[in-house]
């Protein structure tokens, strides 16, 4: 079985080695400060090497007090959900938009608006036309590398987005987990820019860029954001999140191997795109259609309308082969003929054999 819904690293990215060297590094610090309670927001000293990775990053200043240290994106999301909603919410997704986030907006009885995406990611005028109508809680988007089409909000509309949140106060919560894992372009800067003009929370992530098993990623907010977040009941009865691994991933970025191992991503993650978009173009190309991504994870396949990727998977499963369906995506049993691929967990050999099977399926009918 070939199965092209893994979203996550090959176990040959998984930075067994460099994690080992982190936390020896770690662990020769005298004192057991990280065996303590942390401080609510995160441990003072792994705020400011974060800021600095990101500021490489993101090309802009990021201030330390910003950041809070999370458990990863989905607890953040999470979080978020806790505090800044009450069941039974309207929130605005992203049509299609994470098929995971949309776990976590149930779990909390939130109601999601749908809102149409070009290639140039969220319609602004859409959102704006539905603000008419409705009040969210919070609007909910992956602006860059999306997942799972992989569309990057234009620059323009990351402005436009920003300024109208800002007119009619309503939260942005910008997931940015896939911002640093850029192939083919720089992508605009993250919808953190906006974090002290507009009520702004942008969530990033370890498990993308280092290892998911870390359960370590952060959010950035304006400092009032923030002191609400610190104050809540989990932080002020746990301490702040998870200040043993944040202290071995201080160390991976202070000794540079944060940076070797997402130049490795990137390497390795834009190569194995660019052979799976080659094979698509060869062996399919008269029967999907697709835009070929300039980062993230994933590849999104349009086939004409009419073709269900739910029957599509049961077949793809007997020829050893499978992917995510569109519906998985949609928050209102949409996108059918939509498929996502992941080029994340395979070495290219294997895609390249993933797409000749799919190809197989796809070209059945
Ligand atoms: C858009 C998006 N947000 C969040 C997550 C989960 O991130 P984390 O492991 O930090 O919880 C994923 C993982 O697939 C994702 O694609």
């Amino acid at each position: 079985m070939i199965d092209l819904s893994i979203g996550q690293p090959s176990p040959w990215l998984l930075p067994a080695a460099a994690m080992q060297k982190a936390a020896a590094h770690c662990a020769a610090d005298p004192g057991c400060v990280l065996l303590a309670y942390g401080a609510e927001q995160g441990d003072s000293q792994f705020r400011l090497a974060l800021s600095g990775f990101l500021e490489g990053i993101y090309g802009m200043p990021v201030d330390p007090a910003h950041l809070l240290v999370t458990n990863g994106a989905s607890q953040a999301i999470d979080l978020i959900c806790t505090l800044f909603s009450k069941a039974g919410d309207t929130i605005f997704v992203e049509e299609p938009t994470y098929f995971l986030a949309r776990k976590i907006f149930a779990d909390h009885h939130l109601k999601p608006m749908a809102l149409p995406m070009d290639a140039d990611g969220l319609i602004i005028e859409a959102v704006e036309e539905e603000l008419k109508r409705a009040r969210p809680a919070f609007l909910y988007t992956i602006p860059t590398y999306h997942n799972p089409t992989s569309a990057c909000l234009s620059d323009a509309r990351r402005k436009q987005l920003a300024e109208l949140c800002r007119g009619y106060d309503i939260l942005v919560v910008a997931d940015e987990v896939y911002h640093p894992l850029s192939y083919t372009s720089v992508p605009a800067a993250p919808l953190a820019a906006f974090c002290t003009s507009a009520k702004v929370i942008s969530l990033g992530s370890f498990s993308k860029i280092l290892a998911p098993g870390l359960r370590i990623g952060w959010l950035q907010a304006a400092p009032a954001t923030i002191e609400r977040i610190v104050k809540c009941g989990l932080l002020d009865s746990g301490g702040g999140l998870n200040p043993f691994t944040s202290g071995v991933v201080r160390s991976a970025m202070q000794l540079g191997l944060m940076d070797e191992n997402l130049a490795l991503l990137k390497d390795t993650y834009s190569r194995r795109m660019q052979a799976m978009c080659a094979a698509l173009r060869s062996k399919l190309r008269a029967s999907v259609q697709f835009t070929e991504p300039s980062g993230g994870f994933f590849i999104w396949l349009s086939l004409p309308d009419g073709r269900d990727t739910l029957d599509l998977l049961a077949k793809a499963k007997t020829r050893n082969v499978e992917f995510m369906p569109g519906p998985k995506f949609s928050s209102r049993q949409g996108l059918k003929n939509c498929l996502r691929l992941s080029f994340a967990y395979y070495d290219t050999p294997d895609l390249l054999k993933g797409i000749e099977r799919l190809a197989a399926v796809i070209g059945q009918v």
